[in-house]
């Protein structure tokens, strides 16, 4: 636990014990962040700073900002200014996705709140939506054109994943592997271009700058796979459970369970063909999805990727940002455990 962290209503428990000072860093980095960011969203109206803040104002891990942090203090020498507003760009980025993907999916909670299309409608969401994303590219704009052009491909590649993911694997296409280029797609690239941006404002090696986009790549997949293992095992996600189950969205564990062969999984995958939209029906196929040992299998799946990325880290400088950059793979595990 980053003792006495506590940003916004969460606490970022997501890296191990650390050095009481670098821990005071990193801290104090995330306090400052988290005034920006509310700074960040204010526009010309109420209404619309009201809109932009509901989202930010709830909380969230504020999982892309950190990373930016730790990856900027693997290096000495860190202008902080250009971290904050690089961390910034990382989570408005995130909170403007989030707006869209909460239309997309007709979501009704998110980080614990009314999601703004719930709160408000799909009209208000998507353009408050835009109108963050307007404010990610004015701070980015400040750092210079090689971040200019990294958040534009990774906002390509972000939305490129979520047409995916909507649209379906193609015909003929492995179903499983349409499913971890989305992941890739959607989360991977802004969570890689998170540790990328730390390394950028640090001045690091392009050596570096690699390790760092294969470890936030591979770290954002297993990011993801967690939350998809959350939306069927947890009810204290601050998302509706089952989300994804009830939208037909074939995560991991679904893909997994949808393979068996054994009779005493008949009903399950009747339901998991079924129109889900009736509650008793939706509580049913979670309850059978939870029991599945497809769950234990998506589980060591994520094990297995999250030492992967574990291993990207080798070439980083030693020192507390790589630790905790190393804890980190336990810290996502850890969230679907
Ligand atoms: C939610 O991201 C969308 C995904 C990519 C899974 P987070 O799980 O980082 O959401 P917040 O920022 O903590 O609310
Ligand atoms: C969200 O994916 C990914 C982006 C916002 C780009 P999901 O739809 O799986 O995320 P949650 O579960 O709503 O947070
Ligand atoms: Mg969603
Ligand atoms: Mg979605």
């Amino acid at each position: 636990m980053l003792a006495g962290v506590s940003v916004a209503n969460q606490p970022v428990d997501l890296v191990g014990e650390l050095d009481q000072e670098f821990t005071e860093r990193v801290t104090e980095l995330l306090e400052r962040i988290e005034e920006r960011l509310a700074e960040s969203a204010a526009a010309d109206t109420d209404f619309v700073t009201e809109a932009a803040q509901h989202t930010i104002s709830a909380g969230g891990k504020r999982f892309r900002p950190l990373l930016v942090v730790l990856a900027a203090l693997l290096s000495e020498e860190v202008d902080e200014d250009a971290l904050i507003r690089a961390a910034l760009v990382m989570e408005l980025t995130h909170v403007a996705s989030l707006y869209h993907d909460d239309v997309m999916d007709e979501a009704q909670l998110r980080r614990g709140a009314p999601s703004a299309n719930h709160r408000w409608d799909n009209t208000v969401a998507i353009l408050v939506g835009d109108f963050l994303f307007s404010r990610a590219s004015s701070i980015v704009a400040t750092l210079g054109t090689d971040y200019v052009t990294l958040q534009a491909g990774t906002f390509a590649r972000l939305v490129q994943g979520q047409i995916a993911e909507t649209r379906g694997p193609a015909e003929g296409e492995d179903l499983l592997a349409h499913y971890l280029r989305v992941l890739a797609d959607k989360t991977g690239s802004l969570i890689a271009a998170s540790a990328i941006f730390g390394g950028m404002v640090a001045g690091a090696s392009p050596e570096v700058l690699g390790a760092l986009a294969a470890y936030g790549e591979e770290i954002g997949v297993v990011f993801q796979l967690s939350d998809d293992i959350i939306d069927i095992a947890s009810d204290s996600s601050g998302k509706t459970p089952g989300t994804d189950l009830r939208a037909g969205v074939p995560t991991l564990p679904i893909l997994l369970a949808r393979r068996s062969t054994e009779p005493s999984d008949a009903r399950l995958l009747a339901l998991l063909d079924a129109d889900l939209s009736a509650d008793d029906d939706l509580s049913e196929a979670l309850g059978l999805m939870r029991e599945h040992p497809a769950m234990t299998e998506a589980r060591a799946e994520i094990h297995r990727r999250a030492e992967v990325a574990r291993g990207h880290l080798a070439p980083l400088p030693e020192g507390p940002a790589k630790q905790a950059l190393a804890a980190l793979c336990d810290g996502v595990i850890s969230r679907s455990s």
